[in-house]
């Protein structure tokens, strides 16, 4: 099976994407052909600053190699070096109503926000669908906030095929346990809300970040709903299952305070993630290791697309390095 998952270079990694995504991703490299790409040209829709896209890029890449993707077992390239994809989003926009686009959530609440809608937002679930199509990937490992996508993107693959002959495979979704992630604030942990806990932030930012989560005012010797708790619903992230029966039972006895509890998630995330910053360290002051990777990654992951953008313009027309004259 092909697994793609595509992971936009739009701020520092966080928590959130973590759990949501990357976790998956890493795990998968085990089991199947993994294609992973950062995502710039769809970054690209919001920002807007060369050096920052190059750096943010750069930091996805790390990050990932830091977190354990293997480049041995999976495909890790940027997206834009693949330009073929956008080429495919062209040939989908074709066969593609412009209804569909106008249904997809993420331009609809940017739209319900009042916020400037380019034509590149707008199409941004064709660049996807063409992200995926052009890989002939089987399986797509994603967020519910993606679900759509991917289902527009079947939905594309059908218009492409019904028009021009079976070329493009459909793909299915794969929909990790996907927990929820709060942020510091108790809102979904988004880069948007400005209430992320980042990956590899230096200790004091940790500290800083995790003692400050909000947590409501029930006295130190008060029983206290777990399933309330923002600093739980984290401990149930990193904690193994028995140490996280023991929180529970504490929170509902009473007699523990959250400081408690957050000093404790401190130390996990400490294990987890601030053990990895002296590789992470590693990796950024090799950028022409990562580079390697990368474009080895993208030689591979080119060399597929090539062959299915050769079918997709047989099928609709165009001239092929196949059916040139010489
Ligand atoms: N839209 C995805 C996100 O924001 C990123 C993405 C772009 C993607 N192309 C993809 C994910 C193709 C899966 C497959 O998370």
């Amino acid at each position: 099976m092909r697994v793609l998952s595509g992971i936009q270079p739009s701020g520092t990694l966080h928590l959130g994407n973590f759990f949501g995504a990357i976790k998956q991703h890493i795990e998968l490299q085990e089991k199947h052909e993994c294609f992973y790409f950062i995502a710039n040209y769809h970054s690209l829709t919001t920002v807007h600053d060369a050096e920052r896209l190059r750096a943010l890029t750069r930091e996805v890449a790390v990050d990932y190699l830091t977190l354990g993707l293997d480049p041995q077992k999976a495909t890790l390239f940027r997206q834009s070096d693949v330009p073929e994809v956008t080429e495919l989003a062209w040939i989908l926009s074709t066969v593609t109503g412009k209804g569909l686009l106008e249904r997809a959530h993420s331009f609809k609440d940017k739209v319900a926000k009042g916020l400037p809608v380019s034509m590149g937002l707008f199409s941004y679930p064709l660049l996807m669908a063409a992200d995926i199509l052009i890989y002939r990937s089987d399986l797509v490992p994603v967020g519910r906030d993606q679900l759509q996508h991917i289902e527009m993107t079947q939905d594309m693959a059908g218009y492409f095929n019904n028009t021009f002959g079976q070329v493009l495979k459909r793909p299915e979704p794969l929909l990790g346990e996907a927990p929820v992630v709060p942020g510091i604030d108790g809102q979904k942990m988004s880069k948007s809300y400005g209430n992320t806990i980042d990956l590899f932030m230096p200790p004091k930012q940790a500290r800083k970040r995790i003692m400050g989560i909000k947590t409501d005012s029930t006295p130190v010797e008060d029983p206290k709903n777990p399933d309330k708790c923002n600093v739980f619903a984290l401990l149930k992230l990193l904690a193994d299952p028995q140490e996280l029966a023991e929180w529970e039972q504490r929170y509902r006895a009473g007699g523990m305070g959250y400081g408690e509890a957050k000093k404790r998630l401190l130390e996990l995330y400490e294990d987890r993630f601030g053990s990895k910053r002296d590789l992470r360290e590693s990796w950024l002051a090799r950028p022409d290791d990562v580079e390697d990777i990368l474009r080895s990654g993208a030689a591979k992951a080119r060399a597929v697309a090539q062959e299915v953008m050769e079918d997709v313009r047989q099928a609709c027309g165009l001239l092929t390095a196949r059916n040139a004259e010489p």
